[in-house]
């Protein structure tokens, strides 16, 4: 696992934007696994900058996205499939047809969790899979509990996670907020040939703790990240106060990044 800590968001997320801009112009079709949240938009904008300044293109690339809200439209304001039209999509020249994001409103859950699966597969792979972090240590909704192997799934969120997701969505309405979700599973996530997780701002300390320092464990969900052998973290001071070996991070990312 690489942590690289940075002063603030903007910076660390500029340097996770050029790790993925650096991969899809090597690759032009490039799958993506993304993410959402409020976490990833600044480096949303980020590779939209680098589109906008004609250093890459997203016309080949294709991607499949963590997780949605079950019960919710992808036309609703708060799903994620709107979120990511809106923060990615519309502002890259991704083609919409290759841009992919569990169907909230499947009769059938099983099955579109399983499709989605196959759907992955057979675009051989994610070969970089985007990750925030929730309070509590989960990626994508797989709640503290949730077994290091699950694959794609309905799965049901934490009290804690409708309260977070409230005040940064929903207009801060807990009822609102759909308590159940479909979502890739630990297990799914870790097969992605390269991962970045990006964790900002004080609210995250103790969840970046357990992923990257913490034991594996059911109970921090990303901490699943460290079997995985390109894993990146990009953080900024704040979310990384607790981290005991930042000294020996700082040295080592520097290494590897060429800074
Ligand atoms: C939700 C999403 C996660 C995201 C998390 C944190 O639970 N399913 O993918 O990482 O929120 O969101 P934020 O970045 O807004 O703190």
């Amino acid at each position: 696992m690489e942590v690289v800590i940075c002063k603030t968001k903007e910076e660390a997320s500029k340097l996770a934007a050029d790790m993925i801009t650096a991969a899809v112009k090597k690759n032009p079709k490039t799958v993506l696994g993304l993410a959402t949240g409020s976490t990833p938009v600044l480096m949303y904008n980020e590779m939209a900058k680098a589109v906008k300044a004609r250093k890459v293109s997203y016309k080949q690339v294709k991607s499949w996205n963590l997780d949605e809200y079950y019960g919710l439209a992808g036309t609703h304001d708060q799903s994620y499939r709107y979120f990511m039209n809106e923060n990615l999509f519309k502002k890259i020249d991704i083609q919409i047809k290759n841009t992919h994001v569990l169907n909230g409103l499947a009769k059938d859950p099983v099955k579109e969790c399983a499709a989605y699966e196959k759907q992955i597969k057979a675009a051989g792979g994610i070969d970089i899979q985007v990750l925030g972090i929730g309070s509590d240590g989960h990626i994508a909704f797989n709640e503290p509990g949730t077994s290091l192997a699950s694959r794609t799934s309905i799965v049901y969120l934490t009290p804690s996670t409708v309260k977070d997701n409230a005040r940064l969505f929903f207009k801060g309405d807990m009822e609102a907020v759909p308590k159940s979700a479909l979502s890739m599973g630990v297990g799914t996530i870790c097969e992605a040939k390269k991962i970045i997780l990006l964790a900002f701002g004080e609210n995250k300390q103790d969840a970046l703790k357990g992923c990257v320092e913490g034991p594996m464990s059911q109970f921090c969900t990303a901490s699943a990240l460290q079997a995985h052998n390109d894993a990146w973290i990009f953080c900024d001071e704040a979310a990384a106060k607790k981290l005991k070996l930042k000294k020996y991070y700082a040295w080592r990312s520097a290494t590897k990044l060429g800074l």
